[in-house]
């Protein structure tokens, strides 16, 4: 079977990944390569349909990016978005200039015509402009078909459809119709919804082999799918020659390291554990800073890795690394734009001499399920919520005592049990329970109590970026209330986190 193939060119936007993304969704294969990839390599791989992506670039820099003029002689349909938009107008003799109103945010959208491009989108549905230059004059070739509420060229078409520009974000969720866009788009290139996510495992397996070759990759898993996934198709490449480990920080949810290993055994990942709880309790003594804890955790860790690597002479060191976590972790807009230094992306000190295999750094969470079901990894484990590295530390408000992580984690199996059998916990996207020591007055039969509150927290999401809080019903709140002060001495208040990100963070540290 010819597989359909919508070609993504890279101009260094922060969200070209989401355009391959939104495109596998509608289940055409998407692959992305640099701006300059040359033609004769784009020709090879065949594809149906060429996307041209945004960029922090302007067109009028002496060194903007630019594409090979004869991609828009392929005779395939090529979609530009906002820079690749620009671009496309300015090869064929339009105009594009510095903005004199700077469009950021949203937008509505105001049709002129009916277009093939624009088929089930309605006018003044919200689309999402962030742009500096605009195209004030098209070529005779192009039309306009749809203007942006304050008047600019937002959508164009030559007559053909078989090039189309955009100047707002078709690939953001805060455009309402970007699915429908592509699938128009998808549609008009007559590509076949006839790929599945798990034929990346393929090539992937393929990839790591020929990037590892003979030499020896250590990996680190923790509970987390996304190591785990990573760990499984990475032994699947080089099979002994994979050496992985589990470091227990004693942060851990409760009897992790136990729950994980026998599903790991039965797939040929025998992962050496490491116990280096004491270590971390000790480093972490009296430190209340988050950032400060993350930086310990993180440096404490790479101490570990690095003996291990030593120990077993590897040269490449696997990352579970996610999209979202190289997005997230990447500074775009000067020091203030860090929200958490987190993810295993900014913390690699580099002196490590280790190289990063990182298989799924393309992937969102739901395209790694996908991956690790179709590794037959156990359903548990792939369908377990996200877990942070600095683990249960940063569940802990201010210090972290081995106590209070024993108190954490039996509210947090209590609270996760009751999801599960409540049939919520695979609706949900992360959920867990906060230790706030605050102290708080309550009353026990004829007993006042005076002791801390726990905070159940469970947010549904796509990715993590964002995030709604889960309207868990009342009578399973009341459940989850009940059974962790009844059985966890030294919690006599539960509270309920009713926050979104933004502007809320997910964890509460
Ligand atoms: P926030 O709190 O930033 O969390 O909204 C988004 C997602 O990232 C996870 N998270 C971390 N993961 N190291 C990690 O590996 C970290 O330091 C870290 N902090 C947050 C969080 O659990 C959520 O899934």
């Amino acid at each position: 079977m010819n597989i359909s193939n919508a070609l993504v060119l890279d101009f260094g936007s922060q969200v070209t990944k989401l355009i391959a993304r939104k495109i596998r969704e509608l289940n055409v294969y998407s692959e992305i390569l640099p701006f300059d990839t040359k033609i004769d390599e784009i020709i090879k791989r065949n594809p149906d349909c060429i996307i041209l992506s945004g960029s922090p670039a302007s067109v009028h820099d002496r060194k903007a990016p630019k594409i090979d003029s004869k991609i828009l002689e392929l005779d395939i349909p090529v979609l530009g978005i906002c820079y690749g938009a620009q671009i496309i107008s300015k090869m064929l003799g339009g105009r594009v200039e510095k903005s004199k109103i700077r469009e950021f945010g949203p937008s509505k959208l105001k049709k002129l015509s009916q277009s093939k491009i624009l088929k089930n989108i309605s006018n003044n549905q919200i689309s999402w402009m962030s742009h500096g230059d605009t195209i004030v004059k098209l070529p005779k070739t192009l039309k306009i078909l749809a203007k942006s509420e304050f008047g600019s060229i937002s959508v164009f078409a030559s007559n053909d459809s078989k090039i189309i520009g955009t100047q707002f974000h078709p690939e953001v969720m805060h455009t309402s119709f970007g699915k429908q866009f592509f699938k128009n788009f998808l549609d008009i290139s007559g590509c076949k919804p006839n790929w599945k996510p798990s034929r990346l495992v393929k090539s992937k397996v393929q990839e790591i082999k020929e990037t590892i070759g003979k030499e020896i990759a250590i990996s680190a898993i923790s509970g987390g799918v996304d190591s785990c996934v990573s760990s499984v198709l990475v032994s699947k490449a080089i099979g002994k020659n994979l050496q992985s480990f589990i470091v227990d920080t004693g942060l851990m949810r409760y009897k992790e390291v136990e729950d994980i290993l026998p599903s790991l055994k039965k797939l040929g990942v025998r992962p050496k554990v490491i116990n280096a709880s004491n270590l971390f309790y000790k480093r972490l003594n009296n430190v209340v800073d988050p950032e400060k804890k993350r930086k310990i955790i993180g440096k404490t860790f790479i101490e570990l890795f690095e003996k291990e690597a030593r120990k077993s002479r590897a040269k490449f060191l696997v990352q579970g690394t996610l999209y979202p976590d190289v997005i997230e972790s990447v500074n775009v807009s000067g020091p203030s734009a860090v929200i958490k230094s987190h993810h295993n992306v900014g913390g690699l000190p580099k002196k490590m001499n280790l190289k990063l295999v990182e298989p799924l750094r393309d992937l969102f969470k739901d395209e790694v399920r996908v991956f690790g079901n179709a590794l037959k990894i156990n359903k548990d484990l792939v369908g377990r919520h996200p877990f942070p590295g600095p683990g249960l530390a940063i569940r802990i408000i201010g210090a972290v005592t081995k106590e209070r992580v024993q108190l954490l984690q039996a509210a947090d199996k209590i609270f996760i049990d009751i999801l599960k059998s409540k049939n919520l916990y695979n609706k949900i996207w992360q959920a867990f329970c906060v230790l706030v020591p605050i102290k708080t007055v309550g009353v026990m039969g004829d007993e006042r109590t005076y002791e801390n509150t726990i905070a159940i927290r469970a947010v549904n999401s796509v990715d993590g970026m964002t995030a709604n809080w889960s309207r868990i019903p009342h009578n399973v709140l009341d459940l989850i209330s009940s059974e962790i002060i009844n059985n966890v001495k030294g919690i006599n208040k539960v509270v309920f986190d009713i926050s979104n990100k933004p502007p809320s963070t997910i964890e509460w540290e």
